[in-house]
Parts: structure tokens; sequence; C-alpha cells
């Protein structure tokens, strides 16, 4: 199995282009098979949960060609609307091909995504969306059999929670509706914006997204287009934590400030200097970062989940104490256990982690998810000594080449086979 070695105690200079964000690529591949024709996805990242994203459309049918960050998707001809199984097993966020599959081809099938590292990983709520758009959903044996006999209709669907993948299921699903859909409710998450952006690209006419109520004017032949993926803003402040804890001066750019600013106040909070314009970030620290108030994870515009476990192994290294409130995922402290093993002090009760800052000394840890994982490569980089993170399968779903980013700003860090 592969691991990364890393030498703590580096300073981090330089400058790094933020790649595509993973969360918005997702989505805006599974649209694709709404366009006849051949689409241009520009800024896609080389990451596992894309390499996953692009078998699928594959499997429906489609023609999909890569060169560097371009992926080309031709869905001219969509011939199956079966998500297979071993790849709803890899990548439960395949779920979102539902809306789009369903849109297209007026059926859908795929095995009931399974619980992830986070927890239960429920889709009730995209499935209670679709069905008010007309689908006819059941469930055989853990396989989803979806279908819209009289098409899919607009109308008015309210989400009691600003679920991401139900709002984006949602749109792509209302898309290939008769009517308007009024999604209330909605998230709020920059990769929404970029997925409308997309979709309008496609002529099909969604606004709102950025706020709780997106409408869907459905039913337009949509044609293929060219996008270009927004930098991914949890990337960012990954880098930026590790900045922070390591200490030294870095530049970001390809990713929009406003998309991450709760987390750059709580960095600059504890004691980092920044300064930033339309998309770039940068960022001076002296290491050893202050306690702050009280770190609640919310739905965007609130603290991001995905940032809480970069931010907490930052404020690990450091010096004071702060709070932690988890409330987006049941159990998203997995990479906690892993922290202890380099000497961090991190208290849990429930959705609540009391940090204390601590000298961190090196040591062999394992990747529990994805964000848990750059978690332990934040921490060994300011940690004393050497440490090797397994487990790599975990980072490589959300980070391109994670390893060489980092060593770009001065890191010693190696991707080794053991
Ligand atoms: C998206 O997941 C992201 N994934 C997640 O990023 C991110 O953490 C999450 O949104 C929250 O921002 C992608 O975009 C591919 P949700 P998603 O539906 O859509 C509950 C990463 O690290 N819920 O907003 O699955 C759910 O259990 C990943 O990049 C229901 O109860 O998140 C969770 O507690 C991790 N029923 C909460 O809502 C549903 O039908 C938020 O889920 C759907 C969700």
């Amino acid at each position: 199995m592969s691991f990364f070695e890393i030498t703590g105690r580096r300073r981090l200079s330089g400058s790094l282009a933020v790649h595509g964000a993973k969360n918005s690529v997702l989505p805006i591949l599974a649209a694709c098979i709404l366009a006849p024709g051949e689409c241009v996805i520009h800024n896609c990242p080389h990451l596992s949960d894309v390499s996953a994203t692009l078998d699928i459309l594959r499997g429906l049918g489609c023609a999909v060609h890569r060169d560097g960050n371009t992926v080309t998707v031709d869905a001219s001809v969509v011939q199956r609307s079966a998500v297979p199984e071993q790849l709803m097993r890899e990548m439960r966020s395949s779920v979102i091909f539902l809306g789009a599959t369903l849109a297209r081809m007026g059926e859908a099938q795929l095995s009931y995504p399974g619980g992830c590292e986070l927890g239960p990983r429920p889709i009730n709520l995209h499935l209670d969306a679709l069905r008010k758009l007309g689908a006819q959903i059941r469930e055989e044996d853990g396989v989803l059999y979806c279908c819209a006999p009289d098409g899919l209709h607009g109308c008015e669907v309210h989400l009691p929670f600003p679920s991401v993948g139900a709002t984006e299921n949602t749109m792509l699903a209302a898309c290939g509706g008769s009517g308007t859909t009024t999604i209330v409710g909605a998230a709020r998450e920059p990769e929404i914006e970029d997925l409308q952006m997309f979709l309008n690209a496609l002529g099909a006419q969604v606004q709102g997204a950025g706020s709780n109520v997106i409408t869907v004017q459905g039913a337009a032949r949509l044609r293929p287009a060219e996008h270009t993926v927004m930098g991914d803003r949890i990337v960012a402040a990954t880098y930026l934590s590790a900045a922070g804890a390591a200490g030294g001066e870095v530049e970001l750019t390809g990713v929009c400030p406003e998309h991450l600013s709760t987390v750059l106040d709580v960095l600059e909070e504890a004691g980092c200097r920044l300064w930033y314009a339309k998309d770039m970030i940068h960022l001076c620290s002296d290491g050893r970062l202050q306690g702050v108030r009280a770190i609640r994870t919310a739905p965007y515009p609130g603290f991001p989940t995905d940032a809480q476990s970069v931010v907490m192994a930052a404020l690990a290294c450091g010096r004071g104490r702060t709070v932690f409130e988890e409330n987006i995922f049941q159990s998203r402290y997995r990479h906690v256990s892993e922290l202890a093993r380099m000497g961090a002090d991190i208290r849990l009760t429930g959705r609540t982690a009391v940090v204390q800052g601590a000298d961190l000394h090196g040591a062999d840890v394992c990747s529990t998810d994805l964000r848990g994982g750059a978690a332990l490569v934040v921490a060994a980089l300011a940690a004393e000594g050497v440490s090797r993170v397994g487990e790599l399968h975990h980072i490589d779903r959300g980070y391109d080449h994670l390893e060489l980013a980092l060593s770009k700003l001065g890191a010693e860090i190696y991707r080794k086979n053991g």
C-alpha cells in the first residue's frame, strides 16, 4: 500500500494554482448527459472520484476523452440508464446521476448508495423531490428502479434541509421536466452556482443558485457547451491550514476568497496575516496558531464541514483551546484518534471536540476518509520528526497529487510504496 512519508517543521513558501473543485465537476459531468452532443469541461482535476464519474458516463453510452485538465463528453447517444453497482459503491455521490438520467432517458437505475466514513448517508430528500416531479421510484434488493412514465413536470419542491446533493439532483431532473420548478430551501454552496452556470450554457433557464430559492424552466432542448470549473475552496482551505500550521508565506490563485471566507476569518483570528484579491489568497504565518472562538459547521455560507478536519489539525499543532461542533455529519471526527497518535490533545463529546494546542510528533497514521486524511497531512507538516500517512486512496479521491503541490511549497513529502 502506498503512503506519504513527511518530515515536519519545514516552512512552506511559494505560490500554487488551486485545481478545479471536485464538488462542482461531479454534478457538471453528470449534467453533460442532458445535452446530445459534445461538452468540453476545462479545469477538471485528476481525482479518483472524477475517474469513477467518467467511467459511469462511458457505461451509460457516452464517448469520453481526457486531454490534460480538459475532458470532452459526447452524449449524442445515451443507451443505458443503469449506474453499475460497483461504481455506486466506489462513489456514493454517483447518486447525482439519478436526476440527469431520469431527465434524459425517462428512467434510471442505481444501487442504494451505502453509508460512508462520515456515517449514514440517506438520500430521502433526493427521492422525495424526484417523486414530487413525477418520478416513480421503487427499491428492490438495494436497487432503486426509477421511471417517469408520464414525464417529469415542474412544481414547487421544499427541501426541509439544504442538502447539496438533493438540490443538484432536483435541478438536473427539473431541466428535463415540463414547466417551472421552484426549489425552496435550496443549498447555497458556490458549487451549485457553478452548476447553474453550466446548465444555462446548455440552454437551460436556471436562476437563484446561491440563494435558498432556485427556479428551473424545464423542457428546453439542450445543446452541448464548454465550461471551466471553479477552483476548489476546500483544497484551498487545506493548503492554507498547512501553511498556517507549519509557518511560512504562500499565495494561492484560481480560487475565490469569498467562497471560504469563514475559514479565512478563523485563520486570521488564529494569528495568520491574510490579504486577497478576486481569485487570489496570500497568507503569512509564523506557525503555532492560537486558539479561536468556537467553530460550528453549518450549511453554506456557514463554516464548511469539509474544512473542519484540516483546520482542527492546524489548531491542534498550535497553542490555546478551540471548541468545534460538527453539525452536518454524524461521524466526522474519525481523524481525531489518528491525530492523537501524533500527540494531539482533542477531547470528544458527541458532536463537540475540544482541541488543546500541543507540540505534535511524527507517527505512523492511517487516513480514515478524504478530509480526515488531509488533516493528518496538515498535522504531519507541523509535527517534529517523520510521519507516514497511509490509506492514500481516501486522499486521492479529492486531491490532485497533493504531495506534488505541497512539495512545490517546500514540504518534505514523498509518496512511497510499502
Ligand atoms: C456534499 O455532499 C459534498 N459532496 C460533501 O463533500 C459535503 O460535505 C456536503 O455536501 C455538505 O456540504 C459532494 O458535493 C460530492 P448533503 P452531500 O446532502 O450532497 C443529510 C467532501 O469531503 N441528508 O448536503 O451528500 C446527510 O446525511 C464531501 O468533498 C439527509 O438526511 O451532502 C448529511 O447529514 C463529503 N437526506 C446532511 O444532510 C438526504 O437525502 C448534508 O448532506 C440527503 C442528505
